[in-house]
C-alpha cells in the first residue's frame, strides 16, 4: 500500500502520525512510506531518520496527498486539507467528528473513507488509542501542578514531596481512570499524601491493592469533596462519563473553602471540565486565578510534550497501520473487531450512529460495506 504522512497544520500540533520505527516496519513489509519534509521536525525526527528508514520525502502536503492510498495523521484535516483528499482514499486519524459539522460534512463530501483513533474500540469498551493520551495527561498533571505549587507562579509554595521534619502536600484526584490512575503514580513517587476519589468501588479496590502507601482512596460525593478540599494543596480533575460533559464536582462557591494558593488541574476540560471555574486555556497562556486559587485548564496538555506524545500516540496505532496496509480497509476491519468500531465515514456515507444523531444525517450499517469483500 502506499502510506503518506503530512505535516500537521494545526495550530502548535507538533505531533507526527509515524516515526522513523514505525516507517521502517512498513516499508519491510513492501509497503511505501511517503512522509511530507519536515512532517517530523516538530517531535524531533528529520527527514534523515526517514529516509534512513526506508521512507521517502515529498516537498509538498499536495504531493503527499495525491499519492497516497492511505493518509495516516495526528489531527482531524483541517479546511485549506479538505480539496486535496480524494475519493476512496482511507484516513486514520482523531477526527472527533460528533463536534464538528463543517469537518462531517467535507469528509461526506470527499468520499473517502475515515478511521477514527478515537472510536476503536476493545470489548471491555475501553479506547485503545485514546488511552496514550490520557497517560500522558495524567502524569503531565502532576509535573505542572507541582510547578505551580512555587510562589513565584503564585501557588503555596508547598514542595510536593516536602522534606524530612516538614510534611509534604496533599494531592486530591477527582477520578481514577487513566488519568487519575497515571497522576497518582507520580504524586505518590514524589512523596506527595495522595487522595484518589472516585465512584467506581470496583476501580478503588483495584486502586487500593496497586497503589503505594501514601495513596489513598475515598468515595466521591460532594460532602467528601468539600472535606477534602479545605487542606488540599493540589487538586487534579479527571473525572469522565463518557459520552456526557464531565459533572462539576467543584463549583464556584467551594473556591473560598481553598487554602490560598491552592492549585486546580483541570484535565477534563476537554469534556467541559469537572471545576465549574475551569475555562479551557492555552499553552502560551495556560493559567488564571479566581479567589486566589490557580486554574490550569489546557486542553490539549500532550502538545506540550511532542516527542512522548507521538512515541505513545504510534505505539498504539501502528499495529493497527499494519493490518490496515496488510489487508486493506475491508478485510482489516472484518478481521479485527477493534478496528470496525473506527469507521466513521466511508464514500459519502456515516457509518458511526453518534455522528449521524450529532447532526441529524442518514446513517448506514457498516455491515453493508465489510460483507462487500473481493
Ligand atoms: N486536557 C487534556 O489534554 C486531556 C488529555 C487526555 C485526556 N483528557 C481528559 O481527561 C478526562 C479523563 O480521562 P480518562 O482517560 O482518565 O477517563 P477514564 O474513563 O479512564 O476515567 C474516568 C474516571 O472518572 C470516574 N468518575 C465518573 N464519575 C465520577 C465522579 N462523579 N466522581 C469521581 N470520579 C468519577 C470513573 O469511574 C472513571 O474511573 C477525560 O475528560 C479526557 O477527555 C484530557
Amino acid at each position: 500500500m502506499i502510506i503518506g504522512v503530512p505535516k500537521e497544520i494545526k495550530n502548535n500540533e507538533n505531533r507526527v502520525a509515524l516515526t522513523p520505527a514505525g516507517a521502517k516496519e512498513l516499508v519491510k513489509r513492501g509497503h511505501i512510506v511517503y512522509i511530507q519534509h519536515t512532517a517530523g521536525d516538530g517531535s524531533g525526527f528529520s527527514d534523515d531518520e526517514y529516509v534512513s528508514a526506508g521512507a521517502q520525502i515529498l516537498p509538498t502536503i499536495e504531493d503527499t496527498y495525491a499519492i497516497a492510498e492511505m493518509i495516516m495523521k495526528v489531527k482531524e484535516p483541517i479546511e485549506p486539507e479538505y480539496g486535496l483528499i480524494k475519493e476512496d482514499q482511507l484516513l486514520f486519524t482523531y477526527f472527533h467528528f460528533a463536534s464538528h459539522e463543517p469537518l462531517t460534512k467535507a469528509m461526506i463530501d470527499s468520499k473517502s473513507v475515515c478511521l477514527a483513533y478515537e472510536t476503536v474500540e476493545a470489548p471491555d469498551r475501553s479506547l485503545p488509542l485514546l488511552v496514550p493520551m490520557s497517560e500522558v495527561a495524567g502524569r503531565m498533571s502532576v509535573q505542572k501542578g507541582a510547578n505551580y505549587l512555587e510562589k513565584p507562579l503564585k501557588g503555596r509554595g508547598i514542595l510536593l514531596g516536602g522534606v524530612p521534619g516538614v510534611l509534604p502536600a496533599k494531592v486530591l484526584i477527582l477520578g481514577g481512570g487513566v488519568v487519575g490512575t497515571q497522576a497518582a503514580w507520580m504524586a505518590a513517587g514524589l512523596g506527595a499524601d495522595v487522595t484518589i476519589m472516585d465512584v467506581s468501588l470496583p476501580r478503588m479496590r483495584y486502586l487500593e491493592d496497586v497503589m503505594p502507601a501514601n495513596v489513598n482512596t475515598m468515595m466521591s460525593n460532594e460532602y467528601n469533596i468539600r472535606d477534602m478540599i479545605k487542606d488540599a494543596d493540589l487538586i487534579i480533575g479527571a473525572v469522565l462519563i463518557p459520552g456526557a460533559k464531565a459533572p462539576h464536582l467543584i463549583t464556584r462557591d467551594m473556591l473560598k473553602d481553598m487554602k490560598p494558593g491552592t492549585v486546580l488541574v483541570d484535565v477534563a476540560v476537554d469534556q467541559g471540565g469537572c471545576i465549574e471555574t475551569c475555562k479551557p486555556t492555552t499553552h502560551e497562556n495556560p493559567t488564571f486565578i479566581i479567589d486566589d486559587v490557580v486554574h490550569y485548564c489546557v486542553a490539549n496538555m500532550p502538545g506540550a510534550v511532542p516527542y512522548t506524545s507521538t512515541l505513545a500516540l504510534t505505539n498504539a496505532t501502528l499495529p493497527y497501520a499494519i493490518q490496515l496496509a496488510d489487508k486493506g480497509w475491508k478485510q482489516a476491519c472484518n478481521d479485527n473487531e477493534n478496528l470496525k468500531p473506527g469507521l466513521n465515514i466511508i464514500q459519502g456515507e456515516i457509518v458511526y450512529k453518534a455522528v449521524a444523531d450529532a447532526f441529524d444525517l442518514p446513517f448506514a450499517l457498516v455491515d453493508k460495506y465489510l460483507m462487500d469483500l473481493d
